[in-house]
């Protein structure tokens, strides 16, 4: 009885596109109609159809760039320092003289906040880049949710991070002339090195985590959330679907810029000056090393000393 039932109602439907020419993709019954929302109402087909703009250029890099660029620039980034560390190899200093204070508990578990968010965020992100090639699935649905996890980590760390280093991560002078010696990283010599409590490098690595980190996380949280009826968007003359196109967009190259930054961050951190994970342990930093890589901090501290 149910099969007849069943084959019926499939019949008529056949008819019924035979008759009427289209049949709706999406039910209207089953429509749920949230105030304001765009996404669960038949607007979303049209939107998804009407995709010209960001639609075209969206599928566009999707298809054919964004996996290819992350692994590109991943593995360039790897093979650069890899590289360098074998023709010019870290840099070693002295550990007898003095230490100096550079930082403080709060910094340090501010600092370790971010790079605990940052070891579980990239490693998911790049699972979901390359989801086929991890079966996809409950796999790839749970590096989805822990990369939200990571990002709720993060968070928390971008604010007081942005704080506590604004005003030593300012240009300066210096910075200019740490970029035409390359920090002095392309030389085996130990030699003065430009640069305040930050170098134009670490500068660089900071601005992009901290202000990058804080468009990734909009971003994220757009594609997380999905539903936004936005009036600026009408503006704009964009879809609901727009912005989700613009945000992957987005989120995908700021995650690629970001991602090897921090590759460079950890190379720089744990293989380019022997032992330089000290600081972030215990706060201290050795004088051979402020004196030839912070030559104006080194100054500065020196004559405060002196006083
Ligand atoms: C496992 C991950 C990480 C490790 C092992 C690590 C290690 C280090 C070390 C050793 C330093 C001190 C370098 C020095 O002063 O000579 C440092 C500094 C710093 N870290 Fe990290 N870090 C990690 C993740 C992160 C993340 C995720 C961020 C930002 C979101 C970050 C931002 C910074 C900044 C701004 C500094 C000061 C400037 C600099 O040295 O680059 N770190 N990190």
């Amino acid at each position: 009885m149910k099969k007849a039932i069943l084959f019926s109602l499939m019949t008529l439907s056949l008819f019924a596109r035979e008759f009427f020419g289209k049949v709706p993709l999406v039910e209207k019954a089953t429509i749920v109609h949230n105030s304001g929302s765009l996404l669960n109402s038949p607007e979303l087909l049209h939107n998804i159809l009407h995709y010209q703009t960001w639609g075209e250029l969206f599928v566009y890099l999707q298809v054919h760039w964004f996996r290819i660029l992350f692994f590109g620039i991943t593995l360039g980034v790897l093979i650069v320092f890899f590289l360098h560390y074998i023709i010019i190899g870290p840099k070693k200093f002295s550990k007898d003289g003095k230490s100096f204070y550079v930082y403080s508990v709060f910094k340090r578990i501010i600092h370790w906040v971010a790079a605990l968010a940052f070891v579980i965020i990239i490693p998911t992100g790049f699972m979901m880049i390359f989801g086929k090639e991890f079966g996809g699935g409950e796999l790839v649905l749970t590096a989805r949710y822990l990369h939200s996890i990571g990002t709720v980590i993060f968070i928390v760390s971008i604010i007081p991070m942005f704080l506590m280093w604004l005003i030593p991560m300012l240009p300066t002078f210096d910075d200019i002339k740490w970029i035409f010696i390359a920090g002095g990283y392309l030389t085996k010599k130990k030699v003065v090195v430009p640069a305040g409590e930050f170098n134009a490098g670490q500068k660089l690595w900071f601005w992009i985590a901290v202000l990058g980190g804080f468009v990734l996380i909009v971003s994220g949280a757009i594609m997380y959330f999905e539903d936004f009826d936005l009036t600026i968007l009408r503006s704009l003359n964009m879809d609901q679907i727009d912005l989700l196109r613009v945000a992957a967009i987005v989120h995908n190259f700021l995650g690629m810029a970001v991602t090897a930054l921090f590759i460079t961050h950890l190379y720089m951190s744990l293989f380019a000056i022997k032992g330089s994970l000290g600081s972030m342990k215990n706060g201290y930093k050795h004088e051979d090393e402020v004196k030839y890589m912070h030559s104006s901090f080194y100054k500065k501290l020196t004559e405060k000393q002196a006083k």
